[in-house]
């Protein structure tokens, strides 16, 4: 299977989103990832509805939209109605996480669970069938440019073992600290989706540095 490359929109230049977004459509990017803060459920504020609804009406590429809020449920409608294709909420900050997964799917998009680095992938055993995308965050979340935490390739590992024994047609997504070193390994470990923000737009060549993280295939058979 290709790998997916999701590049993370939170490491561009603000002040020149148009450009931005044109690099994206003309790369090998296939999803633009968009992280949105509170301040509550992570220490940092980023963006929201005014940026997505934007970047929705330029980018080519289907919008990942990783929401690091509490309450994420509230914002389901307004998520669809921006052009998102997938919605991804914290595990940790849902009550009613099924209730939400189910939600997401009716207004219409995929729905994708995300695990803080401190989470274990048993909490999605009841759930797995349900979801479409399992994100592992392999940093703590709310920053762009952190390091990589080393036990994410053996979560990778735990979370593709749930997925062979139910039977879930779900994609591993990792966010965090992936860049040359990480990718590959990543990859071999069984995930399908790289989100990649600071190694890709401060590169020197996005272009290439994206085109070069899509090539990426398991060396060992899976
Ligand atoms: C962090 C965000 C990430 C962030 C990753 O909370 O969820 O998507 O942009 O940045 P890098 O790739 O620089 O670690
Ligand atoms: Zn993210």
């Amino acid at each position: 299977m290709e790998t997916i490359i999701s590049p993370s929109l939170l490491s561009a230049d603000f002040m020149h989103l148009d450009r931005e977004i044109e690099m994206i459509n003309e790369s090998d990017a296939d999803w633009i990832h968009m992280d949105v803060m509170d301040g509550v459920f992570v220490p940092n504020i980023s963006f929201g509805f005014p940026v997505m609804n934007a970047v929705g009406k330029v980018c080519k590429k289907p919008m990942d939209v990783h929401f690091m809020i509490v309450h994420p449920e509230n914002y389901i409608q307004q998520t669809a109605d921006s052009g998102a294709a997938i919605m991804s909420v914290h595990s940790e900050a849902c009550l009613h996480l099924h209730r939400t997964i189910q939600e997401i799917h009716k207004a219409g998009m995929k729905a994708g669970v995300t695990l803080n680095p401190s989470t274990p992938v048993a909490m999605l055993e009841d759930v797995i069938c349900d979801i479409d995308i399992v994100q592992l965050m392999s940093v703590n979340p709310g920053f762009g440019g952190q390091s990589f935490i080393e036990e994410s390739i053996r979560k990778v590992a735990r979370l593709r073992e749930l997925i062979a024994r139910t039977g879930s047609k779900a994609l591993i997504q990792v966010d965090g600290g992936v860049q040359a070193e990480t990718a590959p390994r990543l990859v071999n470990a069984g995930v399908n989706v790289l989100v990649s923000g600071s190694y890709i737009f401060k590169s020197p060549d996005p272009l290439k540095t994206i085109s070069e993280l899509k090539r990426l295939r398991p060396s060992v058979a899976l």
